[in-house]
C-alpha cells in the first residue's frame, strides 16, 4: 500500500489565496522524497494537508489507505506526523521532557514505555541535558530539536518534516541526517537545503503551488529552467563539478556528493599521470 496518494489536489485558504493547485503525487512506504520549491510555494500547507490538518478544498487524498475527509481526518492524522515550521507552534508545555512526552501518553503507552521512548527520542535529538529545561526559552535551534525529539517520541508511519535542519548548527543538522537515515519510514522533507536532501533522498519533488518536477536528482541538475523558476541552488560540490565539466570540456556525469567528486578527481589525476 502507498503511504500518500494525491490526485488533483488543490488548496484555497478561506481568503482566497490558492496554495495550491492540481497536485499529483505518489508516495510509496517508506519511500523518502525531498519537497523543495521556492518561498510561498505551498510546501507547509501541503505537508499540512499530508497531516490531514487540512482537507483539500479540490481533489482526492489518501493517508495510508484513508480516503481523507472531514470524518476520516481525526484517523489519518494519526497515521502520519508533522514537523512544524515554527517550533513555537509544536511545543507547549512548561518543561521540556513532559513536552515529548505529551504525544506518547496521547497515545496511552504505558508509563514504562513512554519514560523510554522520551529518554532515547531526547537523545536521539541530542537535546537531554534539556530535559528539565522551560522549551520557551530555548533557541529557535534547541526548540526545534525538541520538537524532533517530539516526534521521534511518536514515532509515526509517515513523518512530514518542514525545513527540520533550518537554523541548526552543522554538527546538529549532521547528527539529524543521520537519524533520519536510520528511520525505516516514509519521510516528506520540505527544505531549502539541497545538501540534506542529496544526503537523504534520491526522489525530489519541486513545488510551486503545482509539481514542476518530480524524479531524481541527477535528472534535476540537467533542468537549469526549473531551478531558476524555483529559486533553487545546487550545492557546492555540484556546482563545482559542473562548472569544471563546462570549463575543461572533460564529458562525465555531474557528481552529486563528495565521494563520488573524489572518485572522479582520482581517475582524473591516474589518466593524467
Ligand atoms: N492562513 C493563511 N491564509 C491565507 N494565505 C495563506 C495562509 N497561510 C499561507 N498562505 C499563503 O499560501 C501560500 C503558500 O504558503 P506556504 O504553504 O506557507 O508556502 P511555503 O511553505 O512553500 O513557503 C503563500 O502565498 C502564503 O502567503
Ligand atoms: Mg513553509
Amino acid at each position: 500500500m502507498d503511504a500518500l496518494r494525491l490526485k488533483g489536489v488543490g488548496y484555497a485558504y478561506s481568503d482566497g489565496t490558492k496554495a495550491l493547485d492540481r497536485v499529483d503525487l505518489t508516495i510509496g512506504s517508506g519511500e523518502r522524497v525531498s519537497l523543495v520549491g521556492p518561498n510561498g510555494a505551498g510546501k507547509s500547507t501541503l505537508l499540512h494537508i499530508l497531516d490531514s490538518l487540512y482537507i483539500p478544498t479540490e481533489g482526492e487524498l489518501e493517508v495510508a489507505g484513508i480516503q481523507v475527509n472531514k470524518k476520516t481526518a481525526p484517523q489519518a492524522t494519526m497515521r502520519a506526523g508533522l514537523l512544524f515550521q515554527d517550533p513555537d507552534d509544536q511545543i507547549f508545555m512548561p518543561r521540556v521532557w513532559d513536552d515529548v512526552a505529551f504525544g506518547p501518553i496521547n497515545m496511552q503507552l504505558d508509563e514504562q514505555e513512554v519514560r523510554r521512548r522520551v529518554d532515547r527520542s531526547l537523545a536521539l535529538a541530542g537535546v537531554s541535558e534539556y530535559a528539565e529545561r522551560v522549551p520557551h526559552h530555548l533557541s529557535f535551534g534547541e526548540k526545534k530539536r525538541v520538537a524532533i525529539a517530539g516526534l521521534l517520541a511518536m514515532d509515526p508511519e509517515i513523518y512530514l518534516l518542514d525545513e527540520p535542519t533550518a537554523n541548526l548548527d552543522p554538527a546538529s543538522r549532521r547528527a539529524l541526517v543521520n537519524v533520519l537515515r536510520s528511520l525505516d519510514k516514509s519521510i516528506v522533507l520540505a527544505t531549502h537545503d539541497l545538501t540534506v536532501a542529496f544526503e537523504l533522498t534520491t526522489r525530489v519533488i519541486v513545488l510551486k503551488r503545482t509539481v514542476l518536477y518530480d524524479g531524481d536528482f541527477r535528472g534535476l541538475m540537467a533542468r537549469p529552467d526549473i531551478l531558476a523558476e524555483a529559486n533553487l541552488e545546487l550545492p557546492s560540490i555540484p556546482r563545482l563539478m559542473a562548472e569544471w565539466k563546462a570549463r575543461s570540456g572533460l564529458d562525465f556525469e555531474v557528481p552529486t556528493t563528495m565521494d563520488e567528486a573524489l572518485d572522479l578527481l582520482d581517475r582524473e589525476f591516474d589518466r593524467r599521470g
